[in-house]
């Protein structure tokens, strides 16, 4: 009688417990493992400002593409709002930039040279959650370069922003002419880019002279993904 007593009041309640915690535990272990897409790290990006120091009439009365950059790092914040200006999401929650049938073709990766706060590589932008994750872990400024007819702003730039579209998601839609869209789409998301780059005080340049097929592979691109520009970003 005393043992049963024992077991309900004491042992029992502590077996319930420990199989209570056991679960949370596992529950945390998956959610951690849901957020590593292919065990690459997230990095969350500080969230983007609304509004800036400069109008919107200054920033295109300004705008010049720019291919001399200092050696300054750029900041985590400074990418973070030129994503956003990209393909982050607006107040609408859509797109920053327009998209034929909201079909978003448009893939944004980032090759970081001299970023505070960010390992030197390649991430790809997750507008969704406004986050960065490993591309992958090679420094490819060089052959970068290279694969751009040396243009030595190419490699110089602490930053480059990589366009590239996957031309499937609007061709299945439009056929033909889906091809016409997704580069109109890049012009827009590249326009984006130049306005916010003036705004923050930085300076950068369409690059669409390059090797198609080195620089797809440097991203190890599959067939139907491709650069339409690169973007190197740096302090004037
Ligand atoms: C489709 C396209 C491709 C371009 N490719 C390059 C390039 O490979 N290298 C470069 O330095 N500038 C490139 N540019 C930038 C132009 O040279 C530049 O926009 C032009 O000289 C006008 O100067 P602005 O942008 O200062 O007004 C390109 C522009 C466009 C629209």
């Amino acid at each position: 009688m005393k043992i049963s007593i024992i077991i309900i009041v004491f042992i029992l309640p502590l077996v319930i417990l420990a199989g209570v915690l056991t679960y949370f535990y596992y529950q945390q272990s998956n959610i951690k493992d849901e957020n590593m897409s292919n065990n690459a790290t997230i990095i969350q990006l500080p969230q983007p400002l609304y509004q800036g120091q400069l109008s919107i009439e200054e920033a295109i009365n300004r705008r010049k593409s720019i291919r001399d950059y200092s050696n300054q790092p750029l900041t985590l914040i400074e990418v973070s709002q030129l994503l956003w200006a990209a393909q982050g999401k607006n107040q609408e929650g859509s797109k920053v930039a327009p998209s034929a049938g909201a079909l978003y073709s448009i893939e944004i990766y980032v090759v970081a040279k001299n970023v505070e706060g960010l390992v030197a590589g390649i991430y790809h932008y997750l507008s969704e959650d406004h986050a960065l994750e490993v591309h992958q872990n090679t420094q490819i400024d060089q052959d970068l370069k290279k694969a751009a007819y040396d243009q030595s702003y190419v490699e110089e730039a602490p930053v480059k922003i990589i366009i590239s579209g996957i031309f499937a998601r609007t061709t299945k839609k439009y056929g033909e002419r889906g091809i016409q869209y997704v580069y109109q789409e890049s012009g827009h998301i590249a326009q984006n880019i130049y306005l916010q780059a003036e705004s923050l005080g930085l300076g950068t340049v369409v690059v669409g002279g390059f090797d198609q097929k080195k620089v797809d592979n440097l991203f190890n691109f599959k067939e139907g993904q491709q650069t339409l520009y690169i973007m190197p970003v740096g302090k004037k």
